[in-house]
Order: C-alpha cells, then sequence, then structure tokens
C-alpha cells in the first residue's frame, strides 16, 4: 500500500498465481507491484495465493447463481478482497499450456466481485506464457472482466537468465529489455484508463 495515494487512487491487486515451491513468479510478481506503485494514481498490492489456502471449489451452484455470502469463513474473506478492488494483475505461469489450478479455482470461487473491472496479465515460459495467458482471457470475459490488450509476456531468453538471479537482479533485468518494461508501461496505462472508466460506471449504475 501507498500512504500517500490521493484518495481517488485505483486498488489494484497484483495476484501471485502459483504456490509451487521455488517458483519464479515471485520475481515478475514483485517488479510489477514496483512497477504500479511508481506510476501515479495506483495502490497497488501483492496477493499471494499461498496467503490464501482455498478449498478446493465445492460450492452448491457457481457464484453467478447464488447471492449469499459464502459460508467458508476464508472464502468471504477473499470476497471482500476481491470486491475491494478496481483492478488486478494476474500472474499466471504456463503449466502444460494452461494456466495454473490454484489461480483458477481462486477465480472460480466468486463471480460478482470481480465484474466489471479491468485485468492485466505477467506470464513467461517457452513463448512468454503466451497460452496461458490467452486461454486467462476467455476465462475473464466470462467473469465479466475487460482484460487489457497488452499483457507483460517475459520471453524464453529473459526468463532462463533470470531463473536463478535474485529479485533485484530479475527486477533490473525486467526493466533494462524493452519489450517487457514497454508492455509494463502499456498495461499500467490501459489498468488506469479502464480503471478509472469503470468504477465510474459501477458507482453510477449502483446509484
Ligand atoms: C506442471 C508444469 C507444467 C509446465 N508446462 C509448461 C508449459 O506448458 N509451457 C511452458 O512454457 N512452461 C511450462 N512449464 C515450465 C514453467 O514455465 C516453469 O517451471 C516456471 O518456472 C513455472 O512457474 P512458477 O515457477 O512460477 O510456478 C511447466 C512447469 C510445470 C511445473
Amino acid at each position: 500500500m501507498n500512504a500517500l495515494s490521493p484518495p481517488n487512487s485505483l486498488k489494484i491487486l497484483v495476484i501471485l498465481g502459483s504456490t509451487r515451491e521455488g517458483r519464479y513468479s515471485e520475481k515478475p510478481a514483485r517488479w510489477i507491484l514496483g512497477q504500479l506503485n511508481g506510476a501515479p494514481g495506483i495502490n497497488a498490492e501483492l496477493v499471494d495465493l499461498r496467503d490464501w489456502p482455498l478449498p478446493f471449489f465445492n460450492a452448491p451452484v457457481s457464484p453467478s447463481w447464488s447471492s449469499g455470502p459464502p459460508s467458508d469463513p476464508l472464502v468471504a474473506a477473499w470476497s471482500a478482497k476481491i470486491a475491494s478492488a478496481d483492478g488486478f494483475v494476474l500472474v499466471a505461469p504456463e503449466y502444460n499450456h494452461g494456466y495454473t489450478a490454484v489461480l483458477k479455482n481462486a477465480l472460480d470461487w466468486l463471480y460478482r466481485e470481480w465484474n466489471q473491472k479491468p485485468v492485466a496479465f505477467v506470464s513467461y515460459g517457452g513463448v512468454g506464457g503466451a497460452r496461458a495467458v490467452e486461454q486467462l482471457r476467455q476465462v475473464a470475459v466470462e467473469l465479466k472482466m475487460a482484460p487489457t490488450r497488452t499483457a507483460v509476456h517475459v520471453p524464453a531468453e529473459v526468463f532462463m537468465a533470470t531463473m536463478k538471479a535474485t529479485l533485484p537482479e530479475a527486477a533490473e533485468t525486467y526493466s533494462a529489455t524493452p519489450w517487457v518494461k514497454d508492455a509494463a508501461n502499456n498495461i499500467i496505462a490501459e489498468l488506469t484508463w479502464w480503471g478509472h472508466a469503470l468504477r465510474a460506471a459501477r458507482q453510477q449504475v449502483a446509484a
């Protein structure tokens, strides 16, 4: 959280979508968090799914059909967390040409809390995580989210070069890679535009 953020700042949650031991995802996640918090009018926070051990989805009906609060206390807290945000960055590794199961589970638990909010993606892997991100875009639309055109795809050579790097070393490499840095700037611009437009629309419709 950025204590100096103006009151109309956008609250963007960076959701870290890999929980495995030795995960790489923390490097791009913490880097994009820093990029977001360096942008005017954005208040970004890291949401690590390791801190949210949600049960494997077992609700009797889809959250898009139910209106009551979730009965599981952790899911209820997850609902409040997501409801509090204006937009999201999903950090999504590519597992078997898809995205991670832990991320899908976290998405499936909610519906309205995601609705009418922008979402951007950060990925990496053999093809920069492109296949995982393209699948996530379809899921995002079903959750009535607005996926940004741009995503950060850390190219394979940068991914390999930073695999054993420390967080600051990796951050330096991402910032020095025009393809990655430019994409980060673009997702920040798109999240800002959509974030304000959709927040205003949500408030107007709710009023
Ligand atoms: C189960 C599994 C499946 C994978 N499948 C792919 C894949 O389809 N494409 C790819 O580029 N990398 C794949 N990889 C390699 C991952 O890109 C690499 O392990 C990366 O570090 C995973 O992200 P994480 O460390 O944040 O979990 C896979 C890794 C795992 C563990």
